[in-house]
């Protein structure tokens, strides 16, 4: 998810267990291609996040070609391609979801990329651009017989954004009628969901939101899809993740931005905690605090107060 899935995250969702597989933010092809350096970190990985998938944007099938080579030659075990998103400045360029417009070309970009590597190339697409255009049962087809190995759907148009509620029979349909393995998006967003998703003819389900509000959403769906209850996570567990999510991105790439590295951290701390602390008691002054902290010890103090502390949390406000 872009702006979210970086691999600091990617590498902490994964050690509570239940991910099979974590996939990068969507870069870009011609970033790739082009060898831009902010685009290339977008794609970096470590060995503890495998099975890894990088999931690329962009309309030109050659290009996007060559872009599947450098994303085998970086070592990633599946290319995917975004088919879904929405954003304008994204499907304005006819790439994202505005290649469910033109399924021909769209089809003709996954058999350039198909000849092109040898990885999996994989493809994530949106039930259709609006309801007169709900045309991914055909597209997922197409791109089967293009050299897809598996395909992603999420179960809203374009025009749905993020309204209304994922159509899960289509995504069922889809799994039916093709040979290769279909996953369903849309709406898990506790353990319960993913469960009953995950037996409703699919092949396997993504979870996007849910794990950015809880990330021991996946291990506590594998422990009931064991029978198991699912596991209980405590307020301590909580604020370690985020702070051990600081303590990741802080060491990371720390060349790259010297001065404004600890601003950056807390950038992307402000991105996660206005999903993280959705739920929580108090959850809504927790994510104003982090909204206005302005240095990295101010934060783990904030998140130290909240999470281990909640009755000192208040007075601790004041830090920032
Ligand atoms: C902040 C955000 C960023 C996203 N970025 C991507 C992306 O880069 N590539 C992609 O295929 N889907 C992206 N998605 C869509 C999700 O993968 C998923 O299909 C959608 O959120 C529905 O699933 P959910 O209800 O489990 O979140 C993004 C969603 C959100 C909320």
């Amino acid at each position: 998810m872009a702006g979210m899935t970086d691999s600091a995250f990617r590498r902490l969702v994964k050690r509570h267990g239940g991910c099979g597989l974590v996939v990068t933010e969507m870069v870009s092809s011609e970033g790739l291609v082009r060898g831009i350096d902010r685009t290339l970190e977008y794609a970096e990985y470590t060995e503890a996040e495998r099975p890894i998938s990088i999931q690329i944007f962009g309309g030109d099938p050659e290009k996007m070609a060559d872009a599947a080579q450098i994303v085998e030659g970086m070592g990633a075990d599946i290319v995917d391609v975004n088919m879904g998103c929405p954003v304008p400045k994204i499907a304005k360029h006819n790439a994202g979801c505005s290649l469910m417009r033109e399924p021909q070309h769209a089809a003709g970009v996954i058999a350039a990329m198909s000849k092109a590597v040898k990885i999996p190339v994989t493809v994530k697409m949106r039930a259709g651009w609006n309801d007169g255009e709900r045309n991914a049962p055909t597209l997922a087809r197409m791109v089967e017989d293009a050299g897809a190995s598996a395909v992603a759907v999420h179960g809203r148009t374009a025009a749905q954004s993020y309204g209304g509620a994922a159509d899960w029979a289509l995504v069922a349909d889809i799994a039916d009628r093709l040979t290769i393995p279909v996953f369903g998006s849309g709406d898990c967003i506790d353990p319960e969901q993913v469960v009953q998703r995950l037996r409703s003819g699919v092949d396997g389900v993504l979870v996007g939101r849910g794990v950015l509000r809880n990330p021991w959403i996946l291990a506590q769906a594998a422990d009931m899809a064991a029978g198991r209850p699912p596991r209980a996570v405590t307020m301590e567990e909580r604020g370690r993740f985020l702070l051990d999510y600081i303590d990741l991105l802080a060491g990371e790439r720390v060349h790259d931005r010297a001065a404004s590295h600890d601003r950056w951290v807390i950038n992307k701390m402000r991105a996660l905690g206005s999903w993280y602390t959705k739920g929580l008691d108090n959850g809504s002054h927790l994510r104003t605090a982090i909204n206005t902290v302005e240095s990295l010890d101010a934060l783990r103090a904030i998140i130290s107060a909240f999470f281990f502390a909640p009755v000192s949390f208040l007075p601790a406000l004041s830090l920032s």
